[in-house]
């Protein structure tokens, strides 16, 4: 039988001249794929958290915004750039967390700005294959974190990971699942906790279902469970992606990365940050500079429950993501190498 592994995380449909992506909102129990066309129903994926993780973000907006291109009318090439800044701008406004959507996009722009000379007709088929080559460096990025992170665990190593920076989050192998994929094929046998990562539940709904459809040894915890498990010895590494890193390593990631990394640093284990470099920013010195997403307090307070879990009035607080100060973080695990803070990346 199929497994979630065997579905593509972001695709485009040639036939359809559509962006196609798993609704990772009706997972773990339903495996719908959408086609997108609209500028709206793009934006609202992204919203929503239909596609969602910082790479899979980024390559989805690609795609998006190439199935797009392929829609402007204009034959001028001044009109077709002015409808393709706009359709830039409003899907940048999706999620203003994770750098890989703005850092995908104008990746895309520079693809036109780079060819003055060439027609629009040209330009299009351009930002289709632009996007197509952003997918494929994406699963290459994947695989080389994984060949690097796998070098600081060892066999029968407990891992924990908070949401989900696995293979639904990316192209292919995740970012902190990678080298736990690599190892599984290489016979580590780890153990892996999964927080299950509230409110939307990523770690449970996503990471648990991908990795125990991989086969491997994957045990469910609630968010407030990992000092025990610290506490008890069973974790020998934490392995986490990230939404934004800033250039003296501070992280945004999904809320409670931070409360995992204080719990690692009282218990001695060591806290990985594994981080494409399309993610690191140099351009924000610090974390006080990342832009936090908040998002709609009925996610707190109805999502996933028959009837709502907080009386009428009562205030809610739902950031989408934390930041995690350097100093907690023991290394970042990039596709160039392992590095212990960003400014080390200029000298490999
Ligand atoms: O809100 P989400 O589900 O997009 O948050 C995802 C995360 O925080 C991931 O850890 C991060 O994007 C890295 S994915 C490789």
């Amino acid at each position: 039988m199929k497994s979630i592994l065997d579905y593509e995380t972001v695709d485009y449909d040639s036939k359809k001249k559509a962006l196609v992506i798993i609704d990772q909102t009706k997972l773990p129990n339903d495996i719908e794929l959408l086609s997108l066309r609209g500028a709206e129903d793009i934006w609202n994926a992204i919203y929503e958290l239909k596609v969602r993780g910082a790479p899979a973000i980024g390559v989805a907006a690609a795609i998006g915004l190439a199935v797009l291109a392929e829609q402007i009318e204009a034959q001028d090439r001044a009109a077709f750039m002015e409808a393709l800044e706009n359709h830039k701008a409003y899907l940048v406004s999706s999620r203003p967390t994770a750098v890989n959507l703005s850092w995908a996009l104008n990746r895309m722009m520079q693809v036109c700005y780079g060819h003055a000379g060439s027609t629009v007709e040209e330009l299009k088929e351009m930002l289709l294959q632009e996007a197509l080559q952003l997918k494929r460096e994406d699963i290459e990025v994947c695989r080389k974190i994984g060949e690097y992170g796998l070098t600081l665990l060892k066999p029968g190593d407990g891992i924990l990971t908070h949401c989900n920076a696995g293979q639904l989050a990316t192209c292919k192998y995740g970012t902190a699942t990678a080298p736990v994929y690599l190892g599984h094929e290489r016979g580590y046998n780890f153990r892996l906790y999964v927080d299950e990562t509230r409110p939307l539940l990523q770690g449970a709904r996503l990471t648990a279902f991908e990795l125990y459809s991989a086969g491997i040894d994957v045990t469910l915890l609630c968010d407030n469970m990992s000092a025990s498990l610290m506490q008890k010895g069973l974790v020998q590494a934490v392995l986490v992606g990230c939404d934004r890193v800033a250039a003296n390593g501070d992280t945004a990631n999904k809320i409670g990365t931070s409360v995992v990394a204080a719990v690692a640093k009282q218990y001695h284990v060591p806290f990985y940050v594994c981080a494409p470099t399309s993610t690191i920013d140099f351009n924000t010195p610090s974390g006080d500079g990342i832009v936090i997403e908040q998002r709609d307090r009925e996610e707190v307070s109805h999502m996933w429950y028959r009837r709502p879990m907080t009386a009428d009035g009562v205030k809610i607080y739902n950031p989408a993501f934390d930041v995690t100060d350097h100093t907690l973080i023991s290394g970042f695990i990039t596709e160039k190498g392992i590095v212990s803070t960003p400014a080390e990346l200029e000298r490999i």
